[in-house]
């Protein structure tokens, strides 16, 4: 039977997202979005490209969550980015909204899916959908860990001269400028990069890993990150697809875990067929527990405002 992936929202993120799983022949995929006409011609368009990638994956553009039914994963890039004067609180409320529709929407169609959440602010509204949907925890997985973590290795391939396949990393903790870059299980060709770069060099890293989703924005200056984003969330779905049983850095409901109790924060999870599969509880030295539990702080103020 084919594997079939919808992606809620079909703009910079979603239908980037769209292209890369259609390309590597992943699943079928349906996009869906607010907007008439969006998702049907770039679902069209991808379809059509499909000949020359020669790759049979069938795309669907779609206003109709009927057409989504049945979706092994459902992954929901629907929202709007901040814009001048909106504060943080405002974006927040309106993506919330949002998430509320498009979630009751999905699962009613899709009631055994796996939901992947991108929409920002990532954590609260990932803990927003398990919140709604109803499902366990190990269908419910927020992606942010994975782009966080390939900026990081990007920026040590880049420092050291090597190849990024060479270069494994973790960043865990909030989607946000508290997020924990972890230097010490972080390597080159198994090599920890504390023993390959200086302190100074390392901090340089991590904080412009931290500002990695503002040094895009910064550039696009209408818009942000698409590129990574979308090729992170296709590592996750082709984990949980082929049930590969990978080890990559998600936004979980922690339940005990890392001391922490009914949030979403980053950690390192299993992830296969079944979602998350197991979450990686790694030993932290005080300060990297304290940066964590500083990062979940700020997660717990934003999921205190919706009240989720
Ligand atoms: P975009 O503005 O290009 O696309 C968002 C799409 O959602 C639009 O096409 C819009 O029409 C659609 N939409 C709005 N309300 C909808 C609804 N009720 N139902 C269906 N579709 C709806 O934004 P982009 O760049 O694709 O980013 C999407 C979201 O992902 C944003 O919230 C962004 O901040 C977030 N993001 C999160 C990342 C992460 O690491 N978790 C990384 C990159 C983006
Ligand atoms: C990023 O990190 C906007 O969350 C998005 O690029």
């Amino acid at each position: 039977m084919r594997n079939k992936v919808t992606i809620v929202g079909s703009g910079n993120v979603g239908a980037t997202a769209a292209h890369w799983i259609a390309s590597k022949e992943l699943a079928d995929v349906v996009l869906i979005d607010i907007v008439e006409g969006v998702p049907q011609g770039k679902g069209l368009d991808l379809l059509e490209a499909m000949p020359i990638e020669k790759r049979d994956s069938h795309i669907l553009g779609t206003q109709d969550y009927k057409d989504t039914a049945n979706s092994d994963i459902v992954v929901i890039t629907a929202g709007v980015p901040r814009k001048p004067g909106m504060s943080r609180d405002d974006l927040l409320n309106i993506n919330h909204n949002i998430m509320k529709n498009v979630v009751s929407e999905a699962v009613k169609y899709s009631p055994n899916c796996i939901l992947i959440i991108v929409s920002n602010p990532l954590d609260a509204m990932a803990q927003a959908a398990y919140k709604m949907s109803g499902f366990p925890r190990e269908r419910v997985i927020g992606m942010a860990g994975v782009l966080d973590s390939a900026r990081f290795r990007t920026f040590i391939a880049q420092e050291l001269k090597v190849s990024v396949e060479n270069v494994t990393a973790f960043v865990l903790g909030g989607h946000g400028d508290t997020m924990v870059p972890l230097a010490r299980y972080s390597t080159v060709a198994g090599i920890p990069i504390t023993e390959l770069l200086d302190a100074t060099t390392l901090e340089k890293l991590i904080q412009r890993t931290r500002d990695g989703g503002a040094e895009i924005v910064k550039y696009l200056k209408t818009g942000s990150a698409y590129y990574a984003p979308s090729a992170a969330v296709t590592e996750m779905v082709e984990a949980i697809l082929k049930d590969k049983k990978k080890i990559l850095p998600c936004a979980a409901y922690l339940n005990g875990e890392y001391g922490m109790k009914g949030l979403f924060v980053g950690v390192p999870v299993k992830l296969g067929a079944k979602g998350i599969e197991q979450i990686i509880e790694i030993k932290l030295t005080p300060q990297e527990k304290a940066e964590l539990d500083r990062s979940a702080s700020a997660v717990k103020e934003l999921v205190a405002v919706i009240g989720v």
